[in-house]
């Protein structure tokens, strides 16, 4: 008897022994899965599935979309919508929500999702992967609108993403701690591998795009010259640095071994608070640190706390080991 404990168990089992996981949201979350081993079958085929290069489109944010983003992009709704569990979703590739379709039964959930997240690695042959958040659509509301949406980061009921890297691992929290699966090739199902992930608190390694560093604000700057000064200056330790450009990879390296993750706002475009996506990246990520005993910031205030006023809003991300973290945040409030 093998003792192995399949996504299916887990998810059974958190439902039975904590009462976390409502019927319907485990139906959603092993579809997720369900779609996300599609979505890694597509990026494993590469060039041999003529997935590669761009689709000669722009997504609602003004980027060249991938092959990729979109195929993602329908594979999840096509495994989602016709299930009952969700009343609507919204993704980094559409411009406006997407209602489930009166032909099927409208379910009490909403789900978004960054498809396909690190679209330049897509070619180069590098992690990307699929990151998602759950949330409830508020009681009383007949039907569904964008504002159903615009709750803040806290009110998730489930987040995870799944890494297309050496090996497909999903990453999942429904609010008792982070899990870990890693896809079995062979039984073709997510099997468990790590409980109760926990990022140490103190770290020596750093992620940031360097490239931008003319552009940043001053605490940022002033964090990463005093990372840069290693064991000579006021930090007195040397420090490591990593970029892999796919937030996926980097928050699971951060999941792993510890770290600190940022693309903060910078003057490029001043208007915009920052790159990533609140309600996509940034929110789902965020919890799973927090789940995980790290701590995620806009570099002033907590992530989930946000109240998002707009679906596709951006939000600077400060994410990792909780000293780290509150180190740079403390840069920030005394300016
Ligand atoms: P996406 O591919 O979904 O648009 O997200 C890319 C994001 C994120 O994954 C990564 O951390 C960051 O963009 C990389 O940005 P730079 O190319 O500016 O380094
Ligand atoms: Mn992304
Ligand atoms: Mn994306």
């Amino acid at each position: 008897m093998s003792s192995r404990v399949s996504l299916t168990r887990y998810l059974v089992e958190q439902q039975r022994l904590h009462a976390l996981i409502p019927a319907n949201l485990r139906l959603l979350l092993e579809v997720v899965a369900r779609a996300c081993k599609s979505i890694c079958q597509a990026v494993n085929k590469g060039a041999l599935g003529g997935v590669l290069g761009t689709a000669h489109s722009e997504n609602v944010q003004g980027e060249i979309q991938k092959q990729l983003d979109i195929i993602a992009n329908e594979v999840l709704i096509e495994a989602n919508e016709w299930g009952g569990h969700l009343a609507a979703m919204a993704s980094e590739e559409m411009d406006g929500i997407y209602v489930v379709p009166n032909r099927y039964p409208q379910g009490e959930y909403l789900l978004l999702f960054d498809p396909l997240d690190g679209s330049s690695n897509v070619d180069v042959n590098v992690s990307i992967g699929t990151i998602f958040s759950v949330l409830k659509k508020p009681e009383g509301s007949a039907g569904v609108s964008e504002s159903d949406f615009l709750q803040p980061g806290r009110q998730q009921v489930a987040a995870g993403y799944c890494v297309y890297g050496p090996q497909t691992t999903l990453v999942l929290t429904v609010g008792d701690g982070v899990a870990v699966f890693t896809l079995d090739r062979e039984q073709g199902s997510f099997t468990l591998t790590q409980e109760n992930v926990q990022i140490p608190p103190d770290t020596h390694e750093f992620a940031i795009n360097m490239s931008n560093m003319r552009h940043w604000d001053t605490p940022v700057k002033r964090y990463i010259d005093e990372c840069l000064a290693g064991s000579d200056g006021p930090r007195g330790k040397d420090f490591n640095m990593r970029w892999i450009a796919s937030m996926v990879a980097d928050v699971h390296r951060i999941l792993t071994r510890g770290g600190v993750f940022m693309y903060p706002w910078d003057k490029r475009e001043p208007d915009k608070p920052g790159k990533l996506r609140l309600m996509y990246e940034a929110n789902p990520m965020s919890w799973l640190v927090e789940q995980a005993g790290g701590a995620a910031t806009d570099a002033r205030t907590r992530i989930l706390d946000i109240v998002p006023g707009k679906l596709h809003e951006r939000v600077s991300v400060v994410l990792g080991s909780k000293n780290e973290v509150e180190r740079i945040t403390s840069y920030h409030a005394r300016l």
